[in-house]
Parts: C-alpha cells; structure tokens; sequence
C-alpha cells in the first residue's frame, strides 16, 4: 500500500522501510548490523529509535539519510524510491536535512555563512541567503548571533545553528542522531524543550536516535526499541502524553512508569 503523501511545498512527508537489513565487513568477516526491519512513519510524526550503543541506530538513520547502501530492503521517503535493491535515487534526498552529534560548524564562516550554506550551493542569491539566514537563527533561539564566529558560540548554541542549517532548505524531514548527546544535562533539557518547539512549529517529520530514555519518552511520538546488535524492533511504544510537554512531565508518575518500562526491557536484552 503506497503512502498518502499531501505532495504541498510545505507538507511533511513519510517513511517506509521494508525489509532493510545491513552488513558491513567482508565475505570472511561480516558484521550483521541491522536484522531486516520494516517501519512506517507518519508525515509530522516524531519518531525517537532508542537502543543500546553497537545495535545499528547509526546505521539505521544514515540509511534514511541516503549515505549508505542496504544490503538489502527498500526505502521510501513518501512516494519517492530513496533506495532500492542497493541502488539509489538521490533526488528525494533533497527532503531529508541531518544533523549530527557533533554540529561540525565551518570555522571560517559567520553562524549566518553556516546556516545559509546549504542555500549557497544550491545557488540562492546572497540577499535571500541573508533573509533565510535570520529568520532560522530566530526560529531556533540564535538570534543576533548571526554575525558572529562558531567559536564565540556555546555548544548548546552551535547545536541549534547546526539545526537551523539542516532546515535551510526546507527539507519535509529531519533525520538527528544523538543531537544532544555531548551537551550538559541542563542544556540538555533546554534543547529538548527547543526541538519540541521547532517540531511543533514546522510540522516537520522527525527522526531522533538516542540512548537517553528520559530524552525518548520526552520527546517521541512513538519510540522505536531496537535490541542489541544485530539491530532489530523489539517494541514500537507510542507516547501519549498532551503537547507542548514541559520539563516536569519527566517528574510525574506516568513519564516515570513508561520510562522504567523501557529500561527493564532494556536490561532484559542485554
Ligand atoms: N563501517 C563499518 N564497518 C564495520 N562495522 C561497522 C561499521 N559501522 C558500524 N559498524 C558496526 O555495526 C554495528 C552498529 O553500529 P552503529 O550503527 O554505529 O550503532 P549505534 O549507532 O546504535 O551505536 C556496531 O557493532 C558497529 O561496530
Ligand atoms: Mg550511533
């Protein structure tokens, strides 16, 4: 059954894995990484795969990403072929927007320089960079900050310009991993709080990996257990809680019994 997708310039978009499994190695020593996996994502929907370090969540959403081949299985983003039978059709990568661990700025450019390259390489003039360049630094809580250097910015601070240069050119959806992994827990918590923000305001689809279970539970539409290596979905788990969610939903009763939930399941795998 093909996803509906609403085809709009601004409208979110889907994902359909079917089968998708992942090798590395060589014929003598292969490295099963990911078991074949089949999963539906919504367009708008949050989606956070948690699971332990070494079970393919890397490896899982740089497949999505286009950045490396399945051995086997198909991947769509909304009714565009991304991979399939290890080929690729790039041309909806152009919907997709990364980030990563490490916000991996270009030191020699302005936060501005930074946001507004990927505008740059596709050929956007400089006054409609710099127009785009202010309004993502606003939307994501660096505004006045655009003139200066990476360096001059926290690592909190760079995080949200690496997020505002993944939405420069409007992608349907975000593919983030572990985005908030190398930040303090209390910038942590402000960025989680940002994120739903940003979500709630773009209608985005967005797909987060991270170990953190607070991090899944607050902030996921569904999570996405996968159990250790070779990856596989060990529980599909829908979060249910009211939005915006505020940081003291992480101190209720509710939050807490989900969050134990998934930490004997996690436990029970290891
Ligand atoms: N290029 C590679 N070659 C061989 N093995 C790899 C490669 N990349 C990842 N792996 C292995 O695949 C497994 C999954 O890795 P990864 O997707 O990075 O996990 P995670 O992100 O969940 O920590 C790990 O055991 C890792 O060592
Ligand atoms: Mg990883």
């Amino acid at each position: 059954m093909p996803l509906v997708v609403d085809q709009s310039p601004s409208a979110a978009t889907g994902i359909r894995l079917s089968a998708v499994e992942k090798w590395y190695g060589s014929a003598q020593q292969p490295v099963h990484a990911l078991s074949a996996t089949d999963l539906d994502i919504a367009a708008g929907e949050l989606v956070v795969l948690l699971g332990p370090s070494g079970c393919g969540k890397t490896t899982l959403l740089r497949m999505l990403g286009g950045l490396i081949r399945p051995t086997h299985g198909d991947i769509a983003i909304g009714s565009r072929t991304l991979w399939s039978a290890d080929q690729r059709d790039g041309t909806s990568m152009a919907e997709l927007g990364l980030v990563f661990q490490e916000p991996n700025l270009f030191p020699w450019l302005t936060v501005a320089q930074n946001i507004a390259l990927p505008l740059e390489l596709r050929g956007v003039p400089a006054a409609e960079r710099i127009r785009r360049a202010a309004e993502l630094a606003a939307l994501v809580g660096i505004q006045g900050f655009e003139q200066r250097w990476p360096r001059e910015l926290s690592g909190g601070m760079r995080q949200r310009a690496a997020i505002a240069r993944s939405l420069a050119h409007d992608p349907r959806i975000l593919l983030m991993d572990e985005p908030f992994g190398a930040l303090d827990a209390m910038t942590r918590d402000a960025m989680n709080l940002e994120l739903q923000r940003i979500w709630m305001a773009t209608g985005k689809t967005i797909v987060l990996v991270t170990h953190s279970i607070t991090e899944a539970v607050f902030l996921a539409d569904r999570i996405v257990l996968l159990s250790p290596r070779p990856g596989r979905i060990d529980w599909i788990c829908p979060v249910e809680f009211a939005r915006p969610r505020a940081i003291e939903l992480q101190s209720e009763g509710a939050f807490q019994a989900l969050a134990s939930a998934l930490r004997k399941r996690l436990q029970a795998m290891a």
